[in-house]
């Protein structure tokens, strides 16, 4: 087993009377794309720029790609790119010019500094774009901009934080599929931070639940719904043509099923035991077709809610 890429133990930071990082004890593994879910405040700025070696903890420790944060900020800063939350850019330049200039202050040579601009600008989809002043760029282009400085470094890790505020959907499925194609092509390692669940869900492999500066779940995205799952009723979606206030009663009738509901064109048969087999019998025998049926699928956010209520 290789050395986890991040690994923090009793990470703690204070800023007066606050707690903003309490205790926190985070493993992230080399490769993977690792989701920091928490609302406002609950500390992810925070514990990205403790990270980042650019904050000092009040105690505990934390290790960023085999370096200590503290002992060695300056190494850290060496393999770890970031894109902060609010990242500024040098608007009257051009893309070449800005990542030209970002590679100058990572002491890149010339010749490399062109290699990288160009490889970048094409990796973002910006190579139409490279002599354009920043300026003239939508949020969405910022962002890519964005990424792509944080790469100049050709870092083992980045650390992106609320990566995609702000973008509407177009442009958040590009900066998603350009963090997989990052992930996949280099083998980097993504750190992102959001307080959106649905952003996580569908980017992240892994998840970490941040609250009040306390981490208060770690899990696979796949474990967090299973154990929801397993422990809540079951719940099957239907989508059924002839349903009749006959049938609706029926159902409500069987044994096990707690209650029936309607949403849209679905119906939900929600059971505190499974009775499947008698709910799809029911449905034909009332001349209903079923055109659709599946377990109902939880979601992230029922799950999160959940840490949130427990905590
Ligand atoms: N420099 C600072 N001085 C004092 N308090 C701070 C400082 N930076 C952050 N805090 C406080 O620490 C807590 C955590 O803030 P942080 O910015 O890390 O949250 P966050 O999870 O990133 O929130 P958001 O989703 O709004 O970006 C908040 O209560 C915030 O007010
Ligand atoms: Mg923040």
């Amino acid at each position: 087993m290789s050395e986890p890429m991040i690994q923090t133990q009793d990470l703690t930071k204070i800023y007066g009377d606050l707690t903003a990082v309490d205790h926190l004890n985070l493993t992230v593994d080399e490769g993977e794309i690792f989701g920091f879910l928490g609302p406002n405040g609950s500390g992810k700025t925070t514990t990205l720029l403790l990270l980042l070696g650019l904050s000092t903890p009040a105690s505990g420790t934390a290790i960023v790609g085999g370096y200590d944060v503290v002992k060695n900020s300056r190494e850290v800063r060496k393999i770890a790119g970031s894109l902060p939350e609010f990242a500024g850019y040098y608007e009257n330049l051009t893309a070449k010019q800005y990542l030209d200039y970002i590679g100058q202050l990572n002491d890149l040579p010339l010749t490399e500094r062109e290699r990288r601009t160009t490889d970048l600008l094409a990796d973002v989809g910006l190579t139409k774009c490279g002599d354009r002043k920043v300026e003239t760029f939508s949020r969405g282009m910022k962002q890519r901009l964005g990424i792509a400085q944080a790469l100049i470094k050709d870092p083992k890790i980045v650390f992106l934080d609320e990566p995609t505020i702000g973008l509407d959907p177009e442009g958040i499925k590009e900066i998603r599929d350009l963090i997989f194609r990052l992930n996949k092509d280099r083998g980097l390692t993504v750190f992102l931070s959001s307080h959106l669940l649905h952003e996580v869900q569908v980017t992240c492999s892994r998840v970490g639940i941040i609250r009040q500066g306390k981490l208060v779940a770690t899990d696979t995205i796949e474990n967090f719904t299973k154990e929801l799952a397993g422990k809540e009723e079951k719940s099957i979606e239907f989508k059924l043509i002839n349903v009749t206030p006959k049938l609706l009663k029926e159902l409500k009738g069987i044994g096990g099923v707690t209650s029936v509901t309607q949403e849209n064109d679905r119906l939900y048969v929600h059971m505190a035991e499974d009775n499947t087999e008698e709910v799809s019998k029911t449905i034909t025998k009332n001349g209903a077709t079923i055109l659709l049926m599946k377990p109902r699928e939880y979601t992230l956010e029922e799950v999160f809610m959940k840490y949130y209520q427990e905590a």
